[in-house]
């Protein structure tokens, strides 16, 4: 089954071409991060805008790259939420155009999902059930994954994703966007123990995420320094900030395992891009027995050959999306109920296992 997929969530454009869900043909990313950078984060109409300008020759470079047409493909996967609105609908009519024309089946895919399945597109995978981290710019979440449709959510994030954070605490050192990478570079030359910045547990079992309250401790640990002319190790604190977000990650996902009685955890998302996260990660499995799964790093951040992936498990439980359907911000997955606002209708998306 040969399966195109589109992404257009957030600020990369993206197809790829996926081989019977195993054999990827291709990939193609195009990254707006160079419009976006002067702004010091994403601005939705500027996405949206790229993202039309990009969609027709990423789509067109993944087909030629692959060594395909669009007559060669069984079915579209397209990312229908979450994310930036106007940045998905420019995937999602593209991919209802392609299928109206060609009478392509389509099917609409959760972007978190794509993440978490993410694992699957390499050689070692992991078995079910475990327990996956995502980790991005818009999420923190923990799921537990009985299968490739079938996921429940553990965890998520009550303010401030992690990558957010990573992001929000660039700006306030005056780094590049996006912050994640260049803190994560930064913190190999300083001391993670030398600012002892808090760490949100929310209570023992508490899966869920907190990060404002420790960025907020970054930015008043900065600007108090800064009102006092007092020179501050710029490297310590990138490297004390990520130390704080690692061990929380690492320490609730280890405990949705311990709670599930689960041996597999897999990380992804693209925070789980940071070398420190990983290598933590891994320490921990080694120490508890516990098989780390990640994907490499491309495969961490936004891409469509994770949404091609999902796609192909969907069109494998005979599901398809109809032409009716509209593009989600918040994912149903872990906002149970209306998911426009506005009391509008939930989106007609193949019918995935959530348990509330
Ligand atoms: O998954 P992704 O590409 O997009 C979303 O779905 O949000 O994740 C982007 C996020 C950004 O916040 C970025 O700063 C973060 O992932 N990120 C990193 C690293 N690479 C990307 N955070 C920490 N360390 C990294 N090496
Ligand atoms: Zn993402």
């Amino acid at each position: 089954m040969l399966i195109l997929g589109i992404e257009s969530s957030c600020d990369e454009t993206a197809a790829a071409v996926l081989r019977d869900g195993n054999t990827l043909l291709s990939n193609v990313i195009n990254s707006q991060v160079a419009v976006h950078s002067p702004y010091g984060g994403v601005v939705p109409e500027l996405a949206s805008r790229k993202h039309l300008e990009n969609i027709y020759p990423v789509v067109e470079a993944a087909l030629r790259q692959a060594g395909v047409t669009l007559d060669d493909l069984d079915g579209l996967a397209v990312t229908q939420g979450p994310g930036l609105v106007g940045s998905l609908l420019i995937g999602l009519s593209f991919a209802k155009a392609i299928s109206a024309v060609k009478g392509i089946p389509y099917v609409g895919v959760d972007h978190i999902v794509g993440h978490l399945l993410s694992p699957f597109l390499e050689k070692a995978q992991p078995e079910f059930p475990y327990i996956a981290l995502v980790a991005s710019g818009g999420h923190s979440s923990i799921f537990l994954v009985r299968d490739h449709t079938d996921i429940q959510p553990l965890g998520r994030t009550r303010d401030d994703a992690a990558g957010e954070a990573f992001d929000k605490v660039g700006k306030i050192l005056g780094l590049e966007y996006p912050g994640g990478p260049v803190i994560s570079r930064l913190a190999e030359q300083g001391n993670p123990a030398a600012i002892p910045f808090p760490r949100a547990w929310l209570g023992p079992d508490s899966l869920d995420f907190s990060f404002s309250g420790l960025k907020t401790s970054v930015a008043n640990y900065v600007h108090q320094r800064q009102q006092k002319n007092e020179p501050f190790n710029i490297p310590d604190v990138c490297a004390s900030f990520q130390e704080a977000v690692v061990e929380v990650l690492c320490t609730k996902v280890l405990k949705a395992a311990q709670m599930h009685q689960i041996s597999t955890i897999a990380l992804a998302g693209g925070v789980a891009a940071n070398s420190r996260l990983r290598a933590a990660l891994q320490n921990l499995g080694a120490e508890h027995k516990i098989k780390i799964f990640m994907p490499s790093l491309e495969l961490c951040t936004d891409n469509a050959a994770m949404i091609a992936l999902a796609g192909f498990y969907h069109f494998s439980e005979k599901a398809t999306t109809s032409f009716d359907t509209d593009a989600y911000s918040r994912s149903p997955f872990l906002h149970p109920g209306p998911v426009f606002g506005g009391g509008s209708p939930k989106p007609k998306s193949p019918e995935l296992s959530v348990e509330p």
